[in-house]
């Protein structure tokens, strides 16, 4: 049975109360099923709020937007990997896009997190797309091949704990989606690089992300080479979330 993956990155939106209300609706609305998870990646501020509210619910995961890869020392303004262990977190995001073009992530420093995140047991859900210019110059599988080849080190076993998120860029905060079928080729291509490793096509776990909305999420869960959804805007509001996380189940 595939897995599904439903995933809210809240960026940065909801203190630690406004996260409290936020769960208090959603769970009213939230349906268990186990054919998915619904994963929370909260502002690190709020990461214990919303462990404390969903620790108990079955099929929840709550992780951090974004981890140092050292354990500890002088780097001012970031949140290492015990820290956000100790605070509840099972899960990363990595080398999402506003990470690499915003604040300049490299690959090295993708790759760093995703070692320091394994190390410890937490799972790194390594974010991957290309740019528009990228897109146009038929340059889209090179731009994440070049992002994926910070996993080549690790064995299949290992490479199996890792969930990969395939966003365009292009596609992020836009109101444009990448079609089932655009997003399939490229899940398609992630998991043929998967295979080449030995992971066997069922155990490797990659969302799709980018504007996904109440109208267009069930079209892209049903693709068979889409193992979830990564989702910003539209995650922000827990009736809409809680009826996104529902979706193919009516
Ligand atoms: P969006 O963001 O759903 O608002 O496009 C997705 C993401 O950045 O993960």
């Amino acid at each position: 049975m595939k897995r599904l993956i439903f995933a809210a990155n809240w960026k940065m939106h909801l203190s630690p109360d406004a996260a409290r209300r936020f769960l208090d609706v959603f769970l009213q609305g939230y349906e268990p099923a186990d054919d998915r998870e619904v994963w929370f990646f909260p502002s690190a501020i709020a990461l214990e709020a919303v462990v404390r509210r969903a620790v108990d619910e079955p099929g929840i995961v709550v992780g951090a937007q974004n981890v140092h890869w050292e354990l500890k020392g002088a780097f001012t303004g970031e949140l290492s990997v015990p820290m956000a262990k100790e605070a509840g977190a099972r899960a990363a995001l990595v080398g999402h896009s506003e990470r690499r073009h915003v604040f300049g992530e490299t690959d090295e420093e993708t790759g760093r997190k995703v070692k320091a995140l394994l190390d410890h047991g937490l799972t790194p859900m390594l974010c991957v797309g290309e740019k528009i210019e990228q897109r146009e110059a038929g340059e889209t599988l090179t731009v994440v091949e070049r992002q994926l080849a910070v996993l080549a080190e690790y064995e299949p076993d290992t490479l199996e704990r890792i969930v990969i998120a395939y966003e365009p860029v292009w596609a992020i905060g836009t109101g444009k989606t990448a079609t089932p079928r655009d997003a399939a080729e490229v899940h398609a291509y992630i998991r043929g690089w998967y295979a080449d490793r030995g992971v066997a096509p069922e155990a490797a776990r990659i969302l799709y992300g980018g504007s996904v909305k109440p109208d267009n999420i069930a079209a892209l869960v049903s693709e068979a080479e889409i193992d979830g959804v990564l989702v910003g805007g539209a995650s922000l509001h827990p009736v809409d979330w809680a009826g996104m996380a529902r979706a193919g189940l009516d």
